[in-house]
């Protein structure tokens, strides 16, 4: 067999895990890989090139993808959904393993539903948004970056008595926000999925420092509204960059307005920090290298087997497979046990 692979979206740590795995596993089968450079945007311009063992050679602990990525959509490109389709049979390719999040994905199974394209997925991102998987790789990363993060900060909240206001990624589900707000002992934790007013929000900062405790931290993930008593909401973004053909508003910013409105009702010092992509940099924990290597493993095997439209899934500890529709149909929101988890010890 000839395997088309490409990385899409976001970059993500474990990525080049995946890329490893699924190579070396089809390697050994006697089959040939092929890169597909930049996401979809490599089968609609072209940009295609051979994938060679010594290429995926010491590449497991490397951040970022060795095949590039983009935010194309063949969709939203004129032509793009026919040159996609030449290219991939021009190339003599039997296969694609498609490594991405919803986007990626997205286009990942409406290829496969309406042109039975030979596509096999595997869930990448640190927002661990993906349905039919209980875990995406590159999430742990993010979460052990952002939970560092707060037990630094916490240095300076408590020598200044300062409320410390962090902000994380995590686009409309609160993973890494709720996570990373457990994990290190966060006083408020806002998330998409619990709409909570910036006044209750001031409220249980005002009783924690009245109880004796003179510093907080809060945690707000960049896709929490800001939600007014008054019933005013605010969602913090710029408009979509022209490279996102998928039409995301660009999200962050909610900190620093946040920080503003807690400052001017409670009094006290607030002051913000934005994580932004250094939770996406870098190398990935061992627990996304498992993960992704695993989940790459399962991508060769379904490839293998021809069995397309599907996606490698963790579902308790099993890899499983799913199907690309059912991962992509609704984003995979923050269950209530994990936000009253949130709740309980803040
Ligand atoms: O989906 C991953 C993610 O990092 C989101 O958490 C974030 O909103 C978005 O990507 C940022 O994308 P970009 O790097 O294109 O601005």
């Amino acid at each position: 067999m000839r395997i088309g692979i490409l990385t899409g979206g976001g970059d993500c740590p474990g990525l080049n895990a995946v890329i490893r795995a699924v190579s070396r596993s089809s390697f050994i089968r006697g089959y040939e890989m092929v890169a597909v450079r930049e996401g979809w945007r490599g089968l609609v311009e072209g940009k295609l090139a051979p994938l060679g063992p010594s290429d995926v050679s010491g590449i497991l602990p490397r951040g970022g993808t060795i095949l590039g990525t983009s935010r194309t959509n063949p969709y939203g490109v004129e032509g793009g959904l026919e040159s996609l389709l030449n290219t991939f049979s021009e190339a003599g390719l039997d296969a694609l393993v498609a490594i991405g999040g919803e986007d990626t994905l997205g286009v990942a199974a409406k290829l496969h539903a309406e042109h039975a394209f030979p596509v096999v997925g595997v869930p990448k991102t640190i927002d661990n948004d993906l349905s039919g998987t209980d875990y995406t790789f590159g999430f742990d990363t993010a979460l052990s970056v952002a939970t560092e993060a707060i037990d630094r900060l916490h240095t300076t909240a408590e020598s200044h008595n300062r409320v410390m206001v962090v902000e994380v990624m995590g686009r409309h589900t609160g993973w890494i926000a709720a996570m990373s707000g457990i994990a290190g002992g966060a006083d408020v934790i806002l998330v998409p999925e619990e709409p909570e007013t910036v006044e209750s929000a001031c409220e249980r900062l005002v009783r924690r420092h009245e109880q004796g405790k003179d510093f907080s931290i809060v945690v707000v993930s960049e896709g929490y509204e800001l939600l007014f008593a008054s019933g005013e909401r605010r969602l913090v973004g710029t408009k979509a960059a022209a490279s996102d053909q998928f039409g995301h508003v660009r999200l962050g910013g909610v900190g620093q307005e946040l920080a503003v409105e807690i400052e001017a009702r409670t009094g006290y010092e607030t002051r913000v920090t934005v994580l932004g992509h250094v939770q996406r940099g870098g190398t990935p924990t061992a627990h996304d290298r498992v993960l992704a290597t695993r989940f790459g493993l399962k991508a060769a095997t379904l490839v293998h087997e021809r069995t397309f439209g599907r996606m490698a899934a963790l579902q308790g500890n099993e890899i499983v497979d799913v199907a690309l529709e059912e991962a992509t149909r609704e984003l995979k929101r923050v269950p209530q046990a994990i936000l009253d988890a949130a709740r309980a010890l803040a």
